[in-house]
């Protein structure tokens, strides 16, 4: 699972309290309080380097609802969204719900990063969107600042949106920064970021995202936002301005998810049979399972069987003969977790 294998910050567990004992507890601002929306702002020039005004955050409930407001802001309905597959399992049906085509381009075999003649091929007079996921869940791979800018010169060419998915943008383990779409030559008119709080704070609970871009999309998300879910819970979002300013607990975090990493790949690749692509960043190893003989969803019954549970990738459209391993759990059920592989498939 894309489950944190860590408490909340304590900081952040007292304002939500503070909140409820303050009677924060009614209808608000529906972008999210001023206050909240300023610290996005603030946070986003600080880490990545992107220039909004706060009046064009929308906090909304998880990035799940972000990304669902994008996409009705990008496409109509019978438009075509390119995904780069393997992509996260949500996007294909939230596409479809509202009645978008989504068009998958395989990434690269070698290293799973954007494959840019693919991209251009794939366009046609109804894509409207490209949808980026770097730090990328489930390949782990993190696109270079160049891959990105010329992902956006596709986009800039054939006047195209970029939905950026940055929820794992804290989560990089290579020496290149995650760099936003939005932050490249031609990318702020036409980049949607969607972040959140879920995985680098570990809040997943508490329904927390946000999705910021040019100021008319966002004045069509805070519509959206408006005549559905209203607002996220007001007593909330004083915390979530907190978590914002949390940097010790993050960056202790990914000290944890560095050795986790080093652990898995490492339990991993003693394995035969098995090959490990080198995460580069988020959470996951995207392991090719297709040395044992088994398919990926022959190899998911057998590890659950085992007492391991993990994600076959045929699941989702380009993952066929892989498997996705979460290393967000704590070490020692990941100690235990390779363990159980061991025992079934080697011993
Ligand atoms: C790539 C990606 N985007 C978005 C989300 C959703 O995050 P949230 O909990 O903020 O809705 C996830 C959660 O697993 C994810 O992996």
């Amino acid at each position: 699972m894309g489950e944190p294998g860590f408490d909340t910050p304590s900081e952040v567990i007292e304002a939500a309290i503070n909140g409820l004992e303050q009677g924060n507890t009614k209808y608000t601002r529906g972008p999210g309080s001023m206050e909240l929306c300023q610290a996005v702002s603030d946070y986003l020039a600080k880490h990545h380097s992107v220039e909004v005004g706060a009046e064009d955050v929308v906090i909304t409930p998880g990035a799940k609802q972000a990304l669902l407001y994008s996409f009705m802001i990008t496409t109509m309905p019978g438009d075509e969204a390119i995904l780069l597959a393997p992509s996260w399992a949500s996007y294909e049906p939230m596409l479809e719900l509202i009645g978008a085509v989504p068009v998958n381009v395989p990434v690269r075999k070698d290293n799973f990063h954007p494959d840019l003649d693919a991209i251009r091929a794939a366009v046609t007079e109804r894509t409207r969107m490209i949808l980026v996921n770097s730090p990328c869940n489930p390949t782990g791979a993190v696109f270079t600042p160049a891959e990105l800018q010329e992902i956006v010169d596709i986009a800039v060419e054939h006047d195209l949106w970029i939905v950026s998915d940055e929820i794992y943008a804290r989560l990089v383990w290579m020496d290149y920064p995650h760099v936003s779409p939005y932050t490249l030559t031609g990318g702020s008119e036409r980049t949607l970021i969607v972040n959140g709080w879920s995985k680098s704070w570990a809040m997943t609970g508490m329904r927390l995202g946000f999705l910021t871009g040019p100021s008319d999309a966002m004045g069509a998300a805070k519509k959206s936002q408006a005549n559905s879910a209203s607002h996220v819970p007001t007593f909330l979002m004083h915390a979530a301005a907190v978590a914002l300013d949390c940097d010790d607990s993050v960056e202790e975090f990914n000290r944890e998810y560095l050795k986790r990493r080093e652990i898995m790949m490492g339990g991993l690749s003693e394995i035969p049979g098995l090959r490990v692509v080198e995460p580069e960043g988020a959470f996951y190893v995207f392991v090719d399972v297709t040395g044992t003989g088994m398919t990926d969803i022959e190899f998911a019954d057998g590890a659950l069987e085992a007492g391991v549970q993990l994600i076959p990738t045929s699941l989702i459209t380009g993952g066929e003969g892989f498997v996705r391993i979460s290393y967000a759990t704590d070490e020692e059920a990941i100690y235990e977790g390779l363990r159980r592989l061991r025992a079934w498939l080697v011993d």
